[in-house]
């Protein structure tokens, strides 16, 4: 059985005060969620704190993104994953489509942020998703599989126990246009296969795939209800602590 996992993406949203504020009113919501994992990602600066205030709870929290290298050195704005680590985290997202589009990361980027953050033990959310057009010229199972392959390039077998894979077509992102659970479930399964051919069998059944993309209270059941889908990374509709309590609790 795979554990869901419920992730927020606070993207650049609230100062270090509101994201305290946050995350302190979310704590008592979701205390009984034991059927999930619960992160949520809040900015860089605010991380600490957040994650201060969260320590003993079963929140934990993820930062947004990541320097490629550990090693300290002359890289003027980038923030290394073992800084990550000790700043309270446990999780980092990378590659989401964001960094993509507006940050020119790619899939070899992707790969080397992959490793860092391997390298100084968290675990990586790993963004995939194909655009609009790759989606209306049905060709996004080749578009996503080549993100997959690119970005666990080199990954191993107990590597891949600290990846889980969020599906967020760029699409249904921040656009009020969710997949429907069968273009979701169908995206994931054929993941899902692909892991199964590089890492093998038990490897794909233990991975956990997230879909994203305008996920709310409303549309998590029908979603979670999805053979392949096994959690969402949530963007705006994790921004209120009730609105993200809603989607962590969707088994009522
Ligand atoms: P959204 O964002 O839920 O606002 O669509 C999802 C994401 O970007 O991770």
């Amino acid at each position: 059985m795979r554990k869901p996992v419920i992730a927020g993406n606070w993207k650049m949203y609230k100062l270090i005060g509101e994201s305290i504020e946050s995350a302190v009113s979310l704590k008592p919501l979701v205390a009984n969620a034991f059927h999930a994992e619960v992160i949520i990602a809040p900015v860089y600066t605010a991380l600490r704190s957040v994650a201060d205030r969260l320590d003993g709870s079963n929140i934990k929290v993820a930062a947004q993104n990541c320097s490629v290298q550990n090693e300290f050195g002359a890289l003027t704005g980038e923030i290394a994953p073992v800084m990550i680590k000790d700043a309270g985290c446990s999780h980092v997202i990378i590659g989401h489509s964001e960094r993509r589009q507006f940050f020119a990361e790619t899939d070899e980027t992707v790969n080397r942020k992959v490793k860092a953050a391997l390298g100084a033990g968290l675990i990586a959310i790993v963004c995939v998703g194909e655009d609009l057009a790759s989606r209306d010229a049905g060709t996004q199972n080749v578009v996503v599989e080549e993100q997959v392959i690119a970005g666990l390039n080199g990954l191993t077998v107990s590597d891949m126990e600290r990846i889980i894979i969020a599906y967020e077509p760029v699409w249904a992102i921040g656009t009020g246009r969710t997949a429907t659970p069968v273009q979701a479930q169908e995206m994931h399964a054929h993941i899902r296969h692909l892991i199964a051919a590089t890492h093998g069998n038990q490897v794909a059944e233990a991975l956990r795939i997230l879909y994203g993309g305008s996920v709310k209270p409303e549309n998590i059941a029908e979603l979670m209800a999805c053979e392949d889908v096994d959690g969402a990374l949530v963007g705006g509709a994790s921004l209120s602590a009730e609105s993200f309590a809603g989607i962590v609790n969707y088994t009522g």
